[in-house]
């Protein structure tokens, strides 16, 4: 089975300087050491990814309550991921501090033995150059509970949530060599729509 390709800390997106992939690489620009996709593709999903629903039950994540099992879920699925792993509570209370985050709009599942898998999703209003964007955010399964289709009821069960608050065009960022989410994401009928590219800084080294 694939693994995503384990990037190293001083890889983590604040430490790169980011271009989209369309525009000329500057002059003095060390290496590429990250690919970032955006993917998207149309909403509502089809009633064939619908049906992958049945018999799955999520529930909305309630703060200040399950926030310990989502960060150790998150923590474990992301231990290959500089600015995604490694959450601490602090963290996620800043990043539910936000204008725009609502608890409805991050999914949970319970296993039995707890949480064991969250899609947290996001809808971007429509503006004059965009569509109204259901982006996932941030998706993640219990590393013990993959390849038994969770992610990809939660990933259908996201989308589908903001298909009802009005989206009309799915998105995600994804790393262009984190091979199962890829693969889930294609099977979904997802393309791409933007590719960024990391550079390490013009010394050649990681910015602190
Ligand atoms: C991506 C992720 C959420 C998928 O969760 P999951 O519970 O394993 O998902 P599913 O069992 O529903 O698998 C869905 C599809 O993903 C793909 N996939 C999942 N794991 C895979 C692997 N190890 N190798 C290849 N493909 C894989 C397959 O296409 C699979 O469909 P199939 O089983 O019908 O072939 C999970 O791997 C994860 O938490 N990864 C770490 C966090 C992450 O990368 N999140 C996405 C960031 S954009």
């Amino acid at each position: 089975m694939d693994e995503p390709r384990r990037i190293p800390a001083e890889h983590r997106a604040d430490a790169l300087v980011w271009r989209d992939v369309d525009e000329p690489e500057p002059a003095d620009a060390g290496p590429v050491v990250r690919l970032l996709d955006e993917l998207r593709r149309p909403l509502p999903l089809e009633g064939d990814q619908l049906s992958t629903l049945a018999g799955w039950s999520f529930r909305r994540f309630r703060p200040g309550v399950d926030d310990d099992a989502l960060l150790a879920v998150n923590n474990r699925a992301f231990d290959w991921h500089p600015d995604q792993g490694g959450w601490d509570a602090a963290q996620l209370i800043e990043r539910m501090r936000t204008e725009w985050f609502r608890a409805e709009d991050v999914l949970v599942h319970d296993g039995d033995h707890g949480l064991d898998g969250f899609c947290w999703t996001r809808l971007h209003p429509a503006t004059d150059d965009e569509p109204a964007l259901g982006e996932i955010f941030v998706i993640a399964t219990d590393p013990a509970r993959h390849r038994r289709g969770l992610g990809r009821a939660l990933a259908v069960a996201g989308l589908d949530h903001q298909t009802r608050r009005g989206a009309t065009v799915g998105s995600l960022f994804v790393e262009q060599d984190n091979a199962p989410a890829q693969r889930l994401y294609a099977s979904m009928g997802f393309t791409l729509h933007r590719r960024r590219a990391g550079h390490l800084g013009p010394t050649g080294d990681a910015r602190r």
